[in-house]
């Protein structure tokens, strides 16, 4: 199962649910989840330090002459049940390698959940369209639904980061986007103490944990 979650505005919470996502699907899989990150904000949502060695971005950008399997060895442990893809540098993709990206990902026994950013290009964008679950995490807020309405790929489902004293709701995102919000998360204050701490997948509250249970 792959899951991209990916967004159209920054800072609309997409590596903060990608590792929530990610914790819960870990924690009812024997052999935990893979999380990829082309953002570079995992490390310290999950508490770990700066990573240093080849990521993502190092095995896009090399062709052939690394194979496939390569991509395996540049996991690197991380709490919850999570293995974690690092982004690494970003050099342009080899042609084709996104593909091979988005196989591998979608072959592994683990549930799969990739962090794609915002505003969906290069990998994030062939990752978004092709994978299993492709999950816009939005607030309803009317200058994002505008650019989800014209974002390159349609989502499959949406994450709904709800603040309060918006207008617009659950219904209304469905009906502009085409798409079913699978999961409604407040804005809690709670949530960006864990995030500032790097203690987000120790701390999932219950709500986010039900919230999340059928998102993908
Ligand atoms: N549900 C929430 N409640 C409170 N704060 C939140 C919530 N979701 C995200 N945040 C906070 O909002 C900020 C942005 O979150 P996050 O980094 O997940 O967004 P993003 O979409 O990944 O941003 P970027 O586009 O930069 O990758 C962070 O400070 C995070 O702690
Ligand atoms: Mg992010």
């Amino acid at each position: 199962m792959l899951i991209a979650c990916w967004s159209v505005k920054g800072g609309s919470g997409t590596t903060v649910v990608s590792v929530a996502l990610a914790a819960c699907l870990a924690r009812s899989s024997p052999a935990g989840a893979l999380l990829a990150d082309l953002g570079g904000d995992v490390p310290a949502v999950l508490g770990l330090p700066e990573p240093t060695g080849p990521g993502l971005g190092d095995w896009l950008a090399s062709g052939d002459e690394v194979p496939a399997d390569a991509l395996g060895r540049l996991e690197v442990k991380a709490p919850a049940g999570l293995a974690l893809l690092c982004a690494g540098s970003d050099p342009p993709a080899a042609p084709g390698r996104a593909d091979v990206l988005a196989a591998v990902l979608a072959a592994d026994p683990r549930p799969v959940v990739v962090d794609c950013g915002s505003g969906l290009h290069g990998v994030g964008r062939s990752l978004a369209a092709s994978a299993s679950a492709s999950l816009l995490v939005v607030r309803p807020c009317y200058l994002a639904l505008r650019r989800a309405v014209r974002a390159p790929v349609r989502p499959s489902g949406i994450i709904l980061v709800r603040d309060p004293g918006r207008s617009l709701g659950r219904s209304d995102v469905e009906e502009v986007l085409g798409a079913p919000v699978r999961a409604e998360i407040d804005v809690d204050p709670a949530i960006a103490r864990a995030v500032d701490a790097g203690l987000w997948p120790a701390r999932l509250p219950r709500s986010v944990q039900r919230a999340l249970r059928d998102a993908a």
